[in-house]
C-alpha cells in the first residue's frame, strides 16, 4: 500500500477530488466506486465546485456505492442514495440511470423481485449487484474508514473472500451514523460489496480523516492483515493508495 498524508482534511478531500476527477477525464465511461459517510463530503463538494468552474464531463461515468441501508425508502434524508444525490449526482452531468447503489428499499425490491419475500429478494438483490459490478472492473474505488477498519459495511470478522451481502451493523457503527438519523433508529442491517467485490477494482483510495481514526490507522498500518481489520484485505491489492490526514496519521513514520 502507498501511504500519503496531507497535513490538513482540506488537502486530503483536494487531493481526493482530483484523483476522482483526472480518472473521469482519462476515461469518459470511467466505471467509479463511491463511498459515503463524513469523510468523503468535502472531497464530493470540491468535485462538484471544480466542475462547476470547469465543465468535466460525467455523462458516460457509470457509478457504483459501497453500500446502502436495509429497510428504509430509496428517497429516505438518510438514505446513501439521497446524501449521493445531495453531494455529487445533482451536481453533475452524471445520468442518473447510471449511478448505482444496492437497494434495501421494501418497494424497489418488491417491484424488481414480484412476490419474492423480503429476504429472498435481498439476496437476490445482492446477487444482481455483484453481477453489475463484475461485468467490467470499476476503474477507481474510493474508501471511508470505519472506526473498527470496515470498509463499505464489511464489519471486522467479514471473510476477505466475501461477495455483495446483506449485513448486521456493529452497535458501533450504528452509533456513529446516528448522526445522520434525525427521525428514526439507524437501521439494523445494510448491503454492501464484499471484500473481494471491492478488490476486483483497478485502482484503490483510502480516505482516512481526523484523531477518531488514529488508532485504526496505525493498527491498519503495523498490523498483518487479519479479518479482525477489514481494511487490511487491500494489502491483497497492487494499486492502494492510503490518504490520510495528519491527525489520522499521528506520530506515524510515513
Ligand atoms: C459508514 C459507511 C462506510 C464509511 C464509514 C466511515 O459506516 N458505510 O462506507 O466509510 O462509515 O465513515 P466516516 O467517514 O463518517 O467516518
Amino acid at each position: 500500500m502507498n501511504w500519503v498524508v496531507e497535513e490538513t482534511y482540506e488537502s486530503l478531500s483536494e487531493r481526493a477530488a482530483r484523483l476522482l476527477l483526472a480518472t473521469v477525464r482519462n476515461k469518459r465511461d470511467a466505471r467509479l466506486g463511491l463511498p459515503t459517510g463524513s469523510t468523503p463530503t468535502l472531497m464530493y463538494e470540491r468535485v462538484s465546485e471544480i466542475c462547476e468552474e470547469r465543465y468535466v464531463c460525467f455523462a458516460g461515468v457509470e457509478t457504483f456505492n459501497l453500500d446502502e441501508y436495509v429497510g428504509i425508502p430509496k428517497d429516505h434524508p438518510s438514505s446513501y442514495r439521497t446524501y449521493m444525490r445531495r453531494r455529487l449526482f445533482d451536481h453533475v452531468d452524471v445520468d442518473l440511470d447510471r449511478t448505482h447503489l444496492p437497494s434495501g428499499d421494501p418497494e424497489v425490491l418488491d417491484e424488481r423481485f414480484p412476490g419474492v419475500p423480503f429476504d429472498k429478494a435481498l439476496a437476490l438483490e445482492c446477487h444482481r449487484y455483484e453481477s453489475m459490478i463484475r461485468e467490467d472492473p470499476l476503474d477507481l474505488t474510493i474508501l471511508g474508514l470505519g472506526r473498527n477498519g470496515h470498509i463499505g459495511f464489511n464489519e471486522p470478522g467479514t471473510a476477505f473472500d466475501s461477495v455483495t451481502h446483506v449485513v448486521v451493523l456493529d452497535e458501533s457503527t450504528r452509533k456513529a451514523n446516528a448522526p445522520w438519523f434525525l427521525d428514526r433508529p439507524v437501521p439494523e442491517r445494510a448491503i454492501t460489496m464484499g471484500l473481494d467485490t471491492i478488490l476486483q477494482s483497478r485502482k484503490i483510495v483510502l480516505l482516512a480523516a481526523g484523531e477518531a481514526k488514529r488508532a485504526i490507522i496505525r493498527r491498519l498500518h503495523d498490523e498483518p492483515p487479519s479479518t479482525a481489520i477489514p481494511a487490511s484485505v487491500l494489502e491483497r491489492h497492487d494499486d492502494v493508495t492510503v490518504i490520510v490526514d495528519r491527525e489520522a496519521a499521528g506520530d506515524l513514520a510515513l
